[in-house]
């Protein structure tokens, strides 16, 4: 073999290697990151969409909620959700929103019921997110709904009737009229 035969075949076989090589190292695991079992991925897939999707099945009833109201509650957002300087209030406010003193609370201003079984359930109480049962969520969230008179004192709140509740505010919030944007890829 002439030497510049073979300068030319190591040159190739070189080539041949590290193209084989690169495209190892690309297919190779990382090490990092592990498959997520579907338990811990129920835990955070928390979310509840305004027409009710993502509700567990569940129910509790103003009655009950009265009670997780008064135990988890009450201590900051007030007895009758009033509130204070420090903890914003869940009811009343209602009627103000056009006011030059606006009161933003469940009954003035949340569009959806559904939210606020959401937001109690990931958020609330406050120093315990997630300690309350699903019972729980559904009982407080119709007591607070009592509290804003939105619902009777006998009402009992499951995945069903929840998100058929009328909340008082809900035609207020206009439609944003310019397009969406989704930029396009290069
Ligand atoms: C230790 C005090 C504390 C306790 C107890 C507590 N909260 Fe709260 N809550 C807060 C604070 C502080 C905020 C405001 C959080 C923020 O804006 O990030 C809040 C916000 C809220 C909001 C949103 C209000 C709004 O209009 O933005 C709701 C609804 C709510 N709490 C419900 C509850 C319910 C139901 C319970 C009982 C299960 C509860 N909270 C217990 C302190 C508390």
């Amino acid at each position: 073999m002439s030497r510049r035969r073979a300068a030319v075949l190591a040159f190739a076989w070189a080539f041949l290697i590290s193209g084989t090589a690169g495209t190892r190292a690309n297919d190779r695991p990382f090490g990092v990151g592990r498959e997520v079992p579907r338990s811990e991925v129920a835990q955070s897939d928390l979310t509840v969409f305004p027409d009710g999707a993502g509700l567990p099945k569940g129910s509790g009833s103003v009655r009950e909620g009265r009670d997780v109201y008064a135990l988890r509650c009450a201590g900051c957002h007030g007895p009758k959700g009033e509130g204070d300087d420090n903890y914003p209030a869940l009811a009343g406010g209602r009627g103000s929103l056009r006011s030059s003193r606006p009161e933003l609370t469940i009954g003035s201003y949340w569009p959806h019921a559904t939210t606020l079984w959401d937001y109690t359930r990931r958020a609330m109480p406050y120093p315990q997110p997630g300690s309350l049962s699903v019972g729980e969520v559904y009982a407080v969230t119709a007591y607070v709904l009592y509290l804003n008179a939105i619902v009777s004192e006998s009402t009992v709140l499951d995945e069903r009737s929840l998100p058929k509740i009328d909340m008082p505010n809900k035609n207020g919030f206009v439609r944003d009229s310019r397009p969406d944007f989704t930029p396009k890829r290069p």
